[in-house]
């Protein structure tokens, strides 16, 4: 079967300066006007850095561990609600805002993104071309990939971390101990459960299990728009792979750059743990 070049390798299409797909692009009243509700929960994140796990911890937790009933509540939609979203700080529609939600925002570091982002391009036909690895390690450092500047992307999310109810995550904490920061979550969202479903959630949300479930590892998504022998979307699931991909010219080069992209800044990440 051919391929649908009109909607699949488009060029990304500039929404305020922020480089976004053309679907989103062409919705964007509605994206704008978005009714959040002030139950609703947010999980904001640059792309690559974890969107897929934190969201099933949280979906874990608002069903006590119980990895059935979250597919069978996934199709109802009960509040609250855990909406998704990859939108730069100054995109977020308004009424997340002025509704307080609560939001938990995952970061990662900037290196392993870039690394998993170049692969995710090129299994996802949503993307423009990736073209090659120095090419589009240009296009991540320059912001002109979809949803724009990592270093903006998160810098612009620590910024409202003290004057909006949001929780700040990184993925090496994740990796390094996730029982505490699962511990951390349910602090913030005002749950307490017993050790015995924190346990099973660890468990449902461990990458190896992830890696087989139907409903976290994208596989039920059409070849057409996702092809995972070009790159599973559970690819490694590790902290520390851009060691595998930078040459060391590159990594010389992308660390000069990032100390003038971050400085001022108090974000501090691990590139490896
Ligand atoms: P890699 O490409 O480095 O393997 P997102 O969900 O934001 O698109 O992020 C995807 C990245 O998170 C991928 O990184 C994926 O493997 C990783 N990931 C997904 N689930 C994970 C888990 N349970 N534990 C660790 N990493 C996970």
């Amino acid at each position: 079967m051919d391929e649908k070049p009109d909607i699949y390798r488009r060029e990304l299409v500039d929404v305020q300066g922020v480089p976004l797909f053309w679907s989103i692009a062409e919705e964007w009243s509605q994206v704008e006007s978005f009714e959040a509700r002030p139950d609703d929960l947010l999980i904001s994140t640059y792309p690559k850095s974890g969107t897929t796990w934190v969201s099933e911890i949280l979906d874990l937790i608002y069903n006590n561990g119980d990895a059935e009933k979250c597919i069978e509540l996934l199709k109802k939609m009960q509040p609250p609600r855990l909406v998704k979203t990859h939108l730069p700080v100054q995109l977020l529609p308004s009424s997340f805002w002025k509704n307080n939600c609560k939001m938990v925002y995952v970061a990662r570091n900037a290196k392993d993104v870039a690394v998993s982002y170049y692969y995710f391009y090129q299994m996802a036909k949503i993307h423009p071309e990736a073209g090659t690895w120095e090419e589009f390690l240009d296009k991540f450092m320059t912001g002109k990939v979809a949803f724009g500047s990592w270093y903006d992307h998160v810098k612009g999310w620590w910024e409202k971390r003290n004057d909006y109810r949001i929780f700040y995550l990184f993925y090496e904490d994740m990796k390094e101990d996730p029982k505490h920061e699962i511990q951390k979550l349910l602090q913030f969202l005002e749950k307490d459960l017993s050790e015995e479903t924190v346990d099973k959630i660890l468990y449902h949300s461990s990458f190896n299990v992830m890696k087989q479930n139907p409903s976290t590892n994208y596989t039920t998504v059409p070849d057409f728009d996702m092809n995972h022998s070009v790159s599973p979307f559970m690819r490694k699931g590790i902290s520390g792979d851009w060691k595998n991909q930078f040459t060391v010219a590159q990594y010389e080069r992308f660390e000069k750059d990032y100390e003038k992209k971050m400085k001022g800044s108090t974000l501090r990440f691990r590139s490896e743990i």
